[in-house]
């Protein structure tokens, strides 16, 4: 919990799959969390992903399955009573620096999906009603989004003020990620600010600035120490502290959070 007084920030991380969300919101929402805010993660992806990087087991069953009913065949709503707070408070796993993680539940298995298809709507709900609480609003909020635009507008993101779009130096990651922050701009009416991540040279550098049309506003290495965190399974925030990496992501939640970004 936090003590320190911080004003909160509601960022999504957006981009293609593999370009490095997991490992940018979760190394992200650990960071923050250090300088003082109330940081909520809000894994909305169904493929793994915020446990590894915040540092965390998996759970065995969907917690936010504790919040819904089902009314019909095919339709679940939140149950009397549960708001986005109640939600974080009985239904988060708590994750090192005051982070907790809301998950909307991992999709590894077909018998699995039924729950994820219970809690989506749930996710939904929860994410769309946390400006109207009081106490929801002293959180800080890093949501690590499915692949693609499209989850932008799908309902999981309607609490962002401002997208991080993760982008590496292929072209599939770049129209992945300029799609990403158009929608941001053009339908959310948020600002975008993109996150070069996977360099290996200064050539790759210049080649996505090109491609992208526009100055990145952080650029994280190709970093050997975060792969092999990512192998063991650990947080890079713990596993690869220190690393050039980790530092640049830890740069990036300070601008964040003393709202050095263009349009925060
Ligand atoms: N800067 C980096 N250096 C080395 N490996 C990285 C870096 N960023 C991400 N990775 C690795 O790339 C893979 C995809 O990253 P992940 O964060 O899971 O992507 P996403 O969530 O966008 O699908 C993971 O194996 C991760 O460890
Ligand atoms: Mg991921």
């Amino acid at each position: 919990m936090s003590t320190v007084d911080v004003e909160p920030l509601w960022i999504a991380v957006a981009g293609k799959g593999g370009a490095g969300k997991s490992t940018v919101s979760g190394t992200l929402a650990r960071a923050l969390g250090r300088l003082g805010h109330d940081v909520v993660a809000m894994d909305s992806d169904t493929m793994p992903g915020m446990c590894r990087s915040l540092g965390i087991a998996e759970p065995e069953v969907t917690r936010l399955m504790e919040a819904v009913e089902r009314v019909e065949e095919r339709k679940w709503r939140l149950k009397p009573g549960y708001g986005p707070v109640r939600a974080v408070q009985r239904c988060s796993i708590p994750a090192p620096d005051g982070v907790r993680l809301l998950q909307l539940g991992k999709a590894d298995a077909a018998e699995n999906l039924k729950p994820v298809i219970g809690a989506v709507g749930a996710f939904h709900k929860i994410a769309g009603r946390l400006g109207d609480s009081r106490t929801a609003r002293r959180w800080t909020i890093v949501g690590d989004l499915p692949a693609g635009p499209r989850h932008l507008s799908a309902g999981f993101a309607s609490y962002t003020r401002g997208a991080l779009v993760v982008v590496e130096p292929t072209s599939q990651s770049v129209l992945a990620a300029r799609r990403c922050a158009r929608f941001t701009r053009e339908h959310l009416g948020r600002p975008a600010w993109y996150v070069a991540n996977k360099l290996r040279d200064e050539e790759a550098r210049r080649r996505l600035a090109r491609m992208l049309g526009e100055e990145p506003v952080a650029w994280i290495p190709y970093d050997l120490e975060v792969a092999a965190a990512e192998r063991a399974g650990l947080a890079p925030i713990d596993a690869a502290a220190g690393s050039a990496a980790v530092g640049v992501i830890e740069s990036l939640a300070a601008e964040l959070s003393e709202r050095r970004l263009d349009g925060l």
